[in-house]
């Protein structure tokens, strides 16, 4: 049986954001304290005991002490039921939680090459001495078994794939070692339960859905797909920001070529947005955006939520 627990629903900066002001921002201070919500990541877990997070957001810890599964084993001084990280992109999103797990705690991190280049250029994660956490390169289109600490099987297979990205904002315009255009630092996973079959999508980041794309997922049972903006140019037209959700390397909600329109008619049996950026009307329980979205089969998701597959 295959669990994955939503650490966090929300693109970099969550639900509030520190410095913005935004109709959903201030909403979420105020009146409706349960739009808040912490920065993407998901847990996974195929024996219920043994967890992997996918993705480690600055948010982890909030999020730890909000996850009972994933405490340490009553009884015990020193435990975590973290087994690995598994990482999808070098965004400080998704990699900045790793300093949150630096207490000496054996784990594996599985990622790009490329990311983790990066990691090992940024001295301050030395502080995961490779003697207690292991770094295991991702290759694509390759299935893997991420292991427990003891070497033994997880009974999870992963499988990573080129997802169209970029590089991580604090690496904009460097050359990259992945080779162009942030190459193989943008994955998409395809993630199942090696005793029941059972598998579904993940990809927090994706800048579009091309058609070796859409092949994927079709008759999938259930994906997590990038939700980072409703439009493209959302933040620009609301004041926010100078960026559009490509130049980010996120595709928007909506339009021609948008995630709603583009993955329509696939056959896919549950979808849920993630990565949703603070700009996104559709956080909004009551917005014409979140009715369209839902209308078209998508759920947008809170912190917290459970799904077993
Ligand atoms: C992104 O997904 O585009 C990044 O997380 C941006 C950021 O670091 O805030
Ligand atoms: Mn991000
Ligand atoms: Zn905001």
């Amino acid at each position: 049986m295959l669990r994955v627990v939503i650490l966090g629903v929300a693109a970099g900066g969550g639900v509030p954001q520190w410095n913005c002001g935004c109709p959903v921002c201030r909403t979420a201070r105020t009146e409706r304290p349960e739009l808040q919500s912490t920065q993407a990541s998901i847990a996974i877990s195929a024996d219920g005991e043994h967890w992997f997070l996918v993705n480690a957001s600055p948010d982890l810890r909030q999020q730890l002490i909000a996850t009972p599964q994933l405490h340490p084993k009553a009884g015990k001084l020193r435990h975590s039921p973290i087994s690995g990280v598994i990482l999808t992109n070098g965004e400080i999103d998704a990699v900045a939680g790793l300093l949150s797990m630096r207490e000496g705690w054996p784990f594996t991190i599985y990622a790009h090459a490329t990311v983790l280049s990066t990691l090992k250029e940024n001295s301050i994660f030395n502080v995961l001495t490779e003697k207690n956490v292991r770094r295991q390169p991702i290759e694509l289109d390759r299935a893997f078994e991420p292991a427990l600490p003891d070497g033994s099987r997880s009974g999870i297979e992963v499988v990573a794939f080129a997802v169209p990205g970029k590089s991580a904002w604090y690496l904009e315009g460097k050359p990259h070692t992945g080779g162009r255009n942030g190459a193989g630092g943008t994955l998409g996973l395809r993630i199942g339960d090696k005793t029941t079959g059972k598998y579904f999508y993940f990809l927090a980041a994706c800048a579009g859905v091309t058609e070796d794309l859409k092949a994927r997922l079709a008759g999938a049972p259930l994906i997590f797909f990038d939700g980072t903006v409703w439009r493209d140019d959302e933040l620009i037209t609301a004041g926010l920001g100078n960026k559009t959700g490509q130049n980010m390397g996120h595709i928007a909600m909506s339009g021609d070529s948008g995630a709603i329109a583009s993955l329509a008619g696939l056959d896919i049996g549950r979808k849920i947005f993630l990565h949703i950026n603070n700009s996104n009307p559709a956080l909004l329980h009551d917005s014409g955006e979140r009715k369209i979205a839902e209308r078209a089969g998508w759920q947008i998701p809170a912190d917290g939520m459970e799904i077993t597959l």
